[in-house]
């Protein structure tokens, strides 16, 4: 897969160009491995986000091991929740030190369940940790100017699917909990989650045309810690047979953002799936009126203030170590 990338890539270098990446979901999977190219092509800073600090370390080990040490690179790990708005807003408020981002990357997961388990704040907690906390960070970060000129923000996650009569009233499906199998109900807040997650997208490329917003498919992905059994009845069984025939390992996979964020030439396209061919957002989210109900709704939720004035950006001293927020 992604020989156009792999070639593309071979040409690519950042030494030199002191750039600066976050990786939000960065201690496994796909997340680790964004990372691992991006050091390898000499991005000079990676920070490393998640709750597991010991994976993090790990993380920070490759990276050093196999960075271009030209620039003086430095890799840092984060620790933090996304789960709810207060941790959320922690997140982004020792993210936003890093300042100067060039390449901001979101691979939490927050895999659906078939059921709801409530946060702090009311919502189901894999969706708060798969589609509110990925637009607490891309929108806080933005508005609080911690991205660089010019900077990419990439979201792997399922993209281009709808749920037609989904209201903001009802983001975690609650009305819907009692109406449908288990199976059903894990189907559609995988829809409430595209539908969401390519509706702020759309949002943040509109308002905010200065930066690029991706969101990304990436198919099926044999991550570390991928568990069949996590899917619920004979999705299980489809879920295996597709990893076999057309799963992919993360390294693999990560090449086609890397290739976006590195390599690809400049155009409008922000969607893809998982072969990186381009893609329309879903029916849902491009009615411009659910968009503007849901930013409406988000801003809420994350207890913002349209018109408040943004928190100034204060930036970490550039140390060779690892830095721990927590
Ligand atoms: N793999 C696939 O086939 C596939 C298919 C479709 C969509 N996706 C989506 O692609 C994204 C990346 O998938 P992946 O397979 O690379 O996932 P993964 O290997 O399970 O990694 C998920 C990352 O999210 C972090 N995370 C999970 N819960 C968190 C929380 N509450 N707060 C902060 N960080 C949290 C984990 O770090 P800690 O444990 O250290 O916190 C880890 O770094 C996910 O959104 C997934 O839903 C994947």
């Amino acid at each position: 897969m992604a020989s156009f990338a792999t070639e593309a890539l071979r040409k690519v270098s950042l030494v030199g160009q002191h750039r600066t990446a976050v990786v939000v979901g960065g201690t496994l999977g796909i997340g680790a491995a964004i990372a691992r190219h991006l050091a390898k092509l000499g991005c000079s800073r990676i920070v490393i986000f998640g709750r597991n600090e010991a994976r993090g370390e790990a993380v920070l080990e490759d990276l050093h091991r196999i960075s271009s040490k030209a620039d003086g690179f430095v890799a840092e790990f984060v620790k933090g929740e996304l789960s709810d708005s207060q941790s959320m807003r922690t997140a982004a408020d020792n993210l936003q030190k890093a300042g100067g981002i060039d390449y901001l990357v979101m691979c939490q997961k927050g895999l659906p369940t078939g059921t709801i388990n409530e946060n702090a704040d009311g919502y189901d907690t894999p969706f708060a940790v798969q589609a509110i906390s990925r637009f607490t960070l891309a929108y806080l970060l933005t508005k609080r100017g911690a991205l660089a000129s010019g900077a990419s923000v990439i979201s792997i996650a399922a993209q281009g699917q709808t749920l037609d009569d989904l209201s903001v009233d009802d983001l975690s499906l609650k009305g819907r909990l009692s109406t449908g199998s288990q199976t059903t109900m894990f189907l559609n807040q995988s829809k409430r989650d595209s539908c969401v997650l390519d509706a702020f997208h759309e949002e943040l490329n509109i308002r905010y045309p200065q930066y690029r917003y991706f969101h990304l498919s990436p198919g099926l992905v044999s991550s570390e810690q991928f568990d069949v059994n996590k899917f619920p009845g004979i999705m299980k069984y489809a879920v295996w047979f597709g990893q076999r025939l057309i799963g992919t390992t993360p390294d693999k996979y990560a090449l086609l953002p890397v290739y976006l964020l590195t390599a690809a030439p400049a155009s409008s396209e922000r969607y893809f799936d998982s072969k990186l061919k381009p893609k329309r957002i879903g029916k849902w989210a491009a009615d411009p009126e659910n968009r503007e109900k849901l930013w409406k709704k988000l801003v809420s939720i994350i207890g913002e203030n349209e018109g408040q004035v943004s928190a100034p950006v204060e930036v970490w001293a550039q140390s060779e170590g690892g830095v721990t927020a927590g």
